[in-house]
C-alpha cells in the first residue's frame, strides 16, 4: 500500500457566531495517500472549504474553535508554528484556492507572480522565467507569452486557473488541495483542467484532496470518496465500490438524481430541501430532516461511523438495524 501523507483524525470545527457556535465540521476522519486523489463532495456550506483551509492553517483566526488531528506524514500539522507552517505551505502541501482572483494579486503580472513562486527555490531570474513560459505551456495556457505578461484580471477564469495550477507546479508539492478548481469554468475547460489535475497524480505521485459539488465527475478521477452532509462525512471509500453500493441514504440520492449522460452536470443541488445550519450541535443525524428513512433513535442519537469493508464507511443506523436483522434471522 502507498504511503499516507495526510491523515484528519477526530477533526472538529466550529465557528463562533451570533447567537451560538455553527459546526461546520464534525468529526472528520479522512486519509490520502501519495498517488491517490480523494474527492471530498457535497452541497454548499457543508464544510468543505473549512477543512481546506484547516489543513493550510489557513482559517480566519479569531472566531473558530479546531479539535483533533491533522497529520502530515505522522507529524501534527496543529502544533506547528506559524513560521514552520510557511514553510512547508506551497513547498510540501500546495492549495489552489475556490476564488483564484482572491489569491492572485491584482496589481502584478500573472507570470511575475509564479516567477516569484520559482524563485523561492534559489533559481535566477532568467532560468526563472524561462520555467514560467514551460509551465504556462504545460497547463496549456494560449498564447502563453502574452498570457505571463498580462494581469489577473486581463485572463478569463479558466486561465486564472491555469495560473494558480502552473504556479503549483513550479513547486511541486507532495500534497496538493483543489478546492472546487473548476467551478464557473465550462465543460471544455473543466475536462482540460481536470486531465492536467490527472496527469499530475500520474507524473509526480502527488496526492490530491480534490473539493467539488460536482459528484458527476469524481468517478472520473478520484480514486476514493467523502461525501460530506452538514459538516460531517456521512460516507467514505474506494470511489468504485461507493459508485457500485452506496450505503447511505443521502448517497443514494446523489446517485439517483445523478444525469446519465451528461456526467459534467451532476451538480448536487437536485435534491429536495436544504442542508441545516448547526448552531450549537446537539445529538441526532443531520440528515434526518430529509432523510425518507428515519426513525425515532435518528433523532436523539449520532449515528456512528462504521465500517462495511476495510475501504468503506458510512454514518447511518440501517446498518446497525441491517446487522440486527441479520443476526435475528441467523
Ligand atoms: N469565518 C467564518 N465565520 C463563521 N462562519 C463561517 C466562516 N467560514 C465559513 N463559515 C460557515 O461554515 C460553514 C461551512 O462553510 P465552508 O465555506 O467550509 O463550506 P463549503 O462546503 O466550502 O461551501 P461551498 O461549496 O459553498 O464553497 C457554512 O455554514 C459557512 O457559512
Ligand atoms: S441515521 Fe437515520 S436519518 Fe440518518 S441517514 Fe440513516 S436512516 Fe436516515
Ligand atoms: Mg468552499
Amino acid at each position: 500500500m502507498s504511503e499516507e501523507l495526510l491523515r484528519l483524525e477526530h477533526l472538529s470545527i466550529d465557528y463562533k457566531v451570533k447567537g451560538g457556535y455553527l459546526s461546520a465540521v464534525n468529526d472528520v476522519n479522512l486519509s490520502v495517500n501519495r498517488g491517490e486523489i480523494l474527492a471530498v463532495v457535497g452541497e454548499s456550506g457543508c464544510g468543505k472549504s473549512t477543512i481546506a483551509h484547516s489543513i493550510m492553517n489557513l482559517l480566519p483566526g479569531g472566531n473558530e474553535e479546531v479539535e483533533g488531528k491533522i497529520l502530515f506524514k505522522g507529524e501534527d500539522l496543529r502544533k506547528y508554528s506559524r513560521k514552520q507552517m510557511e514553510a512547508i505551505r506551497g513547498k510540501d502541501i500546495g492549495m489552489i484556492f475556490q476564488n483564484p482572483l482572491d489569491s492572485l494579486n491584482p496589481v502584478y503580472k500573472t507570470g511575475k507572480q509564479v516567477e516569484e513562486a520559482i524563485l523561492l527555490d534559489g533559481i535566477d531570474r532568467v532560468q526563472a522565467w524561462n520555467k514560467v513560459l514551460e509551465l504556462y505551456k504545460d497547463v496549456k495556457m494560449p498564447d502563453a507569452e502574452v498570457r505571463a505578461n498580462s494581469f489577473p484580471h486581463e485572463l478569463s477564469g479558466g486561465m486564472r486557473q491555469r495560473v494558480m495550477i502552473a504556479m503549483m507546479l513550479s513547486r511541486n508539492p507532495e500534497l496538493l488541495i483543489a478546492d472546487e478548481p473548476t467551478t464557473a469554468l465550462d465543460v471544455t475547460i473543466e475536462a482540460q483542467i481536470l486531465e492536467i489535475i490527472k496527469d499530475l497524480k500520474k507524473t509526480y505521485d502527488t496526492a490530491i484532496m480534490l473539493i467539488t459539488h460536482n459528484f458527476g465527475l469524481v468517478a472520473e478521477v478520484a480514486d476514493k470518496i467523502a461525501v460530506m452532509y452538514a459538516g460531517e462525512v456521512i460516507e467514505y471509500g474506494d470511489v468504485f465500490e461507493i459508485f457500485e453500493k452506496p450505503l447511505h441514504p443521502y448517497t443514494t440520492l446523489l446517485m439517483k438524481a445523478l444525469p446519465r449522460k451528461t456526467k459534467h452536470e451532476g451538480r448536487l443541488q437536485t435534491i429536495d430541501g436544504n442542508v441545516p445550519r448547526i448552531l450549537d450541535k446537539k445529538p441526532g443525524c443531520r440528515f434526518a430532516n430529509r432523510c425518507p428513512y428515519a426513525m425515532e433513535k435518528c433523532m436523539e442519537n449520532t449515528p456512528p461511523e462504521v465500517f462495511v469493508s476495510e475501504e468503506h464507511k458510512c454514518r447511518c443506523f440501517l446498518l446497525e438495524e441491517q446487522a440486527e436483522g441479520k443476526e435475528a434471522a441467523e
